[in-house]
């Protein structure tokens, strides 16, 4: 496909959303074609599966109907939205994709990693991102700058040894796949790290043109 496939990742109260917006404006300021989603959300269907998944009223959710909404809602967004957009050409932001899935529903709650695996690549046909920021704070700076804006949904009412988990589970990723997990300190101002998160993403934009 064309277009370029970038992925925000992190644990709760990173700023990735913040960064992925950000960035998606100074690209399109550069004059390029930008579409930005997130996850789970970003289509009709998608975002009543999230209603679903975040929902203070689904605590009883067993965590393979977890695994498989969230599966389920990345197909859709995929089909209706990333595909299309790659094949335009675009750069296609997304704040959040399968990294979380390995992260949340593999270190998390402790779902194979292999099975995680398998169902991705159904889900996903094997699409990847062709970077990934990685947002990092420790849990707790996390988890109280969400509460500061109160931001309580299913997930973040999880205790912190989870939060701790998926935390472990991102880096691991991170040390995995260097060349494709890119690590950004989220302590910084949000300027500085949305300076080194254009340079990451300019450097790879010329990369991909030479
Ligand atoms: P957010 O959009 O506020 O980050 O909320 C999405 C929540 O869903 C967040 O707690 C992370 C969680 N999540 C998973 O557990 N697995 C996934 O695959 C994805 C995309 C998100």
């Amino acid at each position: 496909m064309k277009g370029v496939f970038i992925s925000f990742e992190g644990i709760e109260g990173t700023g990735k959303s913040t960064q992925a917006r950000l960035i998606s404006e100074y690209l399109k300021g550069r004059g390029l074609s930008v579409t930005r989603t997130e996850e789970p959300g970003g289509t009709l269907i998608s975002l009543k599966i999230r209603e679903l998944l975040l929902s203070l009223d689904s605590r009883g959710m067993d965590p393979v109907t977890e695994l498989l909404l969230y599966n389920a809602s990345r197909v859709q967004l995929i089909h209706e939205v990333i595909t299309p957009a790659l094949e335009r050409g675009d750069i296609v932001i997304t704040d959040r994709f399968s990294d979380s899935t390995v992260a949340y529903q593999g270190y998390g709650r402790g779902i194979d990693l292999g099975l995680i695996d398998s169902l991705d690549r159904i889900s996903t046909g094997g699409l990847r991102p062709d970077i990934t920021i990685l947002l990092d704070t420790d849990v707790e700076t996390g988890l109280r700058r969400n509460r500061a804006v109160n931001k309580r949904d299913r997930l973040e009412l999880e205790d912190i040894s989870f939060h701790e988990k998926v935390r472990t589970g991102f880096l691991e990723i991170a040390e995995k796949e260097p060349e494709m997990v890119k690590l950004v300190n989220s302590a910084d101002k949000i300027e500085t790290i949305n300076k080194k998160i254009a340079d990451i993403i300019l450097a790879f934009l010329d990369r991909r043109k030479n």
